[in-house]
């Protein structure tokens, strides 16, 4: 079957759906970090975070956070509605880690005394800089209105994913969200899109402290493979075949 590719980034293919309106994701083995300057692949993450992102988008649509997911397709595919991404990252942080840790020199690790969200401009040129309010509104990429119902969809987020990684033995100590407009009859409706996985969320298990996300692959702590397996199947959606499953195309034609 042909279909257009209408934009490569550096973990997923987006290719044309099957009605207007929507839109293939297709998850990549490819992993950067630093704003792409290491890179690397991780084998079986596509796989992985395909059916991670499936579950906890479906989760959230569940109690009632509108997400752009629609149902996964295949190993590597899903089906997801179009939208016009807003062009902010999103981070919600319960714990220390990584730049802010660095930024305000606290030790990884401290559990802060609320849930703190950050903005951060998507922008591969400027290296994703953190931003305010006043930048945000100012240079029209989000209301006022539609920056605080992103905050409040952001902490109910996760209220509802600290409790589920809980439930597994993992601490979520922070992870990073985007936003899409979608519009129906002339209205306009702000859902989560992108995806939710290992990739974008800081997991600490709860007895050893050991990572198990993409924090393994930037700092070189290996095991990457088994990590991204275990999420999934602490979540209970490893495939049923195990690694055998995992084995894909590297990228794709
Ligand atoms: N439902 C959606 N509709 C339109 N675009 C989407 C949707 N969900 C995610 N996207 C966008 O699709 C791309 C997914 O690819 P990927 O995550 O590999 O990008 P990336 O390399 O991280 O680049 P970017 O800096 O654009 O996020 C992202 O640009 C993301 O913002
Ligand atoms: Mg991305």
């Amino acid at each position: 079957m042909r279909r257009k590719r209408l934009y490569e980034g550096k973990a997923k293919v987006l290719f044309e759906g099957p009605e207007p309106g929507t839109l293939v994701q297709y998850f990549k083995d490819d992993a950067t970090a630093f704003n792409a300057e290491k890179r690397g692949t991780i084998t079986g993450k596509g796989v992985l975070n395909n059916r991670i992102s499936e579950f906890i988008m479906t989760r959230l649509n569940e109690v009632g956070i509108p997400t752009h997911f629609v149902r996964r397709l295949n190993m590597r595919e899903q089906l997801v509605r179009e939208v016009e991404i807003v062009p902010l990252e999103v981070v919600v942080r319960n714990v220390a880690a990584g730049q802010f840790a660095k930024r305000f020199k606290v030790d990884e690790g401290t559990p802060l005394p609320r849930a703190i969200v950050e903005y951060y401009y998507k922008s591969d040129e400027l290296g994703d800089p953190l931003v305010t309010e006043e930048h945000i509104t100012a240079f029209g990429w989000a209301a006022i209105q539609d920056l605080d119902e992103m905050v409040q969809m952001a902490l109910r987020v996760n209220d509802y994913l600290s409790g589920l990684f809980r439930g597994c033995g993992l601490r979520l100590v922070d992870f990073k969200l985007e936003f899409g407009r979608l519009w129906e009859d002339e209205q306009m409706r702000l859902v989560l899109a992108d995806e939710i996985s290992p990739d974008s969320c800081r997991l600490w298990d709860v007895e050893t402290g050991e990572r198990m996300d993409k924090d393994r692959f930037r700092r070189d702590l290996g095991g990457v493979e088994e990590a991204y397996q275990e999420v999934a199947r602490r979540l209970g959606v490893l495939p049923e075949a195990g690694p055998v499953d995992l084995k894909g195309p590297k990228s794709v034609q």
